[in-house]
């Protein structure tokens, strides 16, 4: 890094790559220098976007080579993130590495220690971590809002071909002008395949699935808001429903998870027949709910009664005229007056122009600058990943999983 200029390089040029990318370089500051993947198209379009000048390859190595490079983001498939985090951060490479950590449970120790041994920066690319959505509804937890909270509720509903992941497959989609060996990497051999290519989070061989790429931003805004560590149990369901298009991971996708101090329930669903995606999380607790969504949050509260109530409906009239005569000395009849009117529900927005991808890369960029970590490290990274990846071992194999949030443990 030179006079607080940060160079970058782009590692898996596509959708949430270029996004990312175009993020990063809209700060002062930061300066794409080098993009790498595995199609020629998007190396083209990285040029058209950051300059005829950059260095493009196919070999992520080449990147991580290259002395001027401070910080690398990496956006391939996910069967790749813990690989090439793991070489990034070896090379001496700041990492921003998109969501999720991991690829498989046993990954997530591995990215961990290389963290700990190389000490550079890794932040991982759930945004929520940065949303001042979640921090409000932590805020709020924290000065007990909506008194003791009990049950989470959260979801991702969508109903679009996009939104269920049939993307687009350029008419160039050739072996010349793609690295399908590549692209496979340590996944099994498969014979060339661009829908595999381009629509990868379909298949488990380089995506998690639902969980993976779903569950886990619900699961970061989750923790981010609770300040919890993860659950202790992991049980999901769900199916195939709509989307028979040769996937292989289910469409409707429903976890419930044991927290230490509450109970979860996730949903996602692909066919959910809204006009629109629908992405939140409610909290709910014995005064109140919380339920946040993209870009605001809404707090009702409902203060618990000041007496107990009473049914004596049952009892001989005598009895029931004696109890409500003991009743009525404890609690004495109160005439509801205007003032007893007040308001109980509040709904918050984002400030204009707030944009927590943005802010997500602002918050790396500082980290990197001053060499503290933002919180969304491998740690909590793991933390979500983790229990995520653990619904899909539930649904696969049928069985209930257990978790040790603290030691990050499965079983
Ligand atoms: N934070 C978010 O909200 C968010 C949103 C979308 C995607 N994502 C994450 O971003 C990642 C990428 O998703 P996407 O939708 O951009 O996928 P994509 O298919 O559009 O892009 C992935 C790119 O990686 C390239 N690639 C594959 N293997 C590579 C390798 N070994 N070296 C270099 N390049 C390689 C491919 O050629 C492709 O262009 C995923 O892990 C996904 O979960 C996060």
């Amino acid at each position: 890094m030179q006079n607080d200029n940060i160079q970058i390089a782009l590692i898996g040029a596509g959708g949430m790559g270029q996004g990312d990318a175009g993020m990063a370089t809209s700060l002062a500051g930061v300066k794409l220098i080098a993009a790498c993947d595995l199609y020629d198209g998007r190396l083209e379009r990285s040029k058209e976007r950051w300059g005829s000048d950059i260095f493009t390859t196919r070999d992520y190595r080449e990147v991580l080579a290259r002395r001027d490079v401070d910080a690398v983001i990496i956006a391939t498939p996910d069967h790749w993130h813990s690989r090439i985090t793991i070489d990034a951060l070896e090379a001496g490479k700041d990492v921003y590495c998109e969501k999720p950590m991991i690829h498989a449970l046993e990954e997530g120790p591995k990215v961990i220690a290389a963290q700990h041994s190389t000490g550079r920066i890794l932040q991982i690319g759930s945004q929520y971590a940065s949303s001042v959505v979640y921090q409000k509804a932590r805020d709020l937890l924290a000065q007990g809002a909506i008194g003791q909270l009990n049950s989470v509720e959260a979801w991702l509903d969508r109903n679009t071909a996009i939104g269920a992941w049939e993307y687009s497959i350029p008419p160039d989609a050739t072996p010349e002008r793609m690295d399908w060996d590549r692209f496979l990497g340590s996944a099994p051999r498969h014979p060339f395949s661009p829908v595999r290519f381009f629509r990868w989070r379909n298949y488990r061989d380089y995506g998690t699935g639902v969980a993976g790429d779903l569950f886990v931003h619900l699961l970061t805004g989750l923790h981010f808001a609770t300040g919890s560590l993860g659950p202790n149990r992991v049980y999901a369901t769900g199916g195939l429903r709509f989307w028979k298009d040769g996937r292989d991971v289910p469409d409707v996708m429903l976890a419930l998870l044991d927290y230490p101090d509450f109970n979860a329930r996730l949903r996602v669903n692909f066919e959910s027949a809204l006009p629109q995606e629908s992405f939140g999380v409610q909290f709910i607790g014995s005064e109140g709910v919380i339920t946040t969504s993209y870009n605001s949050l809404t707090l009702s509260q409902h203060p618990r009664e000041s007496e107990p109530g009473y049914t004596i409906g049952t009892f001989p009239l005598k009895t029931q005229k004696e109890f409500l005569a003991e009743y009525h000395k404890k609690y004495p009849v109160k005439k509801p007056s205007a003032d007893s009117l007040r308001p109980n529900r509040r709904e918050l927005f984002e400030p204009k122009g707030f944009n927590a991808h943005l802010e997500h890369h602002k918050n790396f960029y500082a980290a990197v600058r001053s060499r503290k970590p933002f919180f969304e490290d491998a740690v909590f990274g793991y933390r979500a990943a983790g229990p995520a990846l653990l619904t899909n071992v539930s649904y696969f194999e049928r069985r209930i999983c257990e978790w040790n949030p603290e030691s990050m443990r499965a079983s």
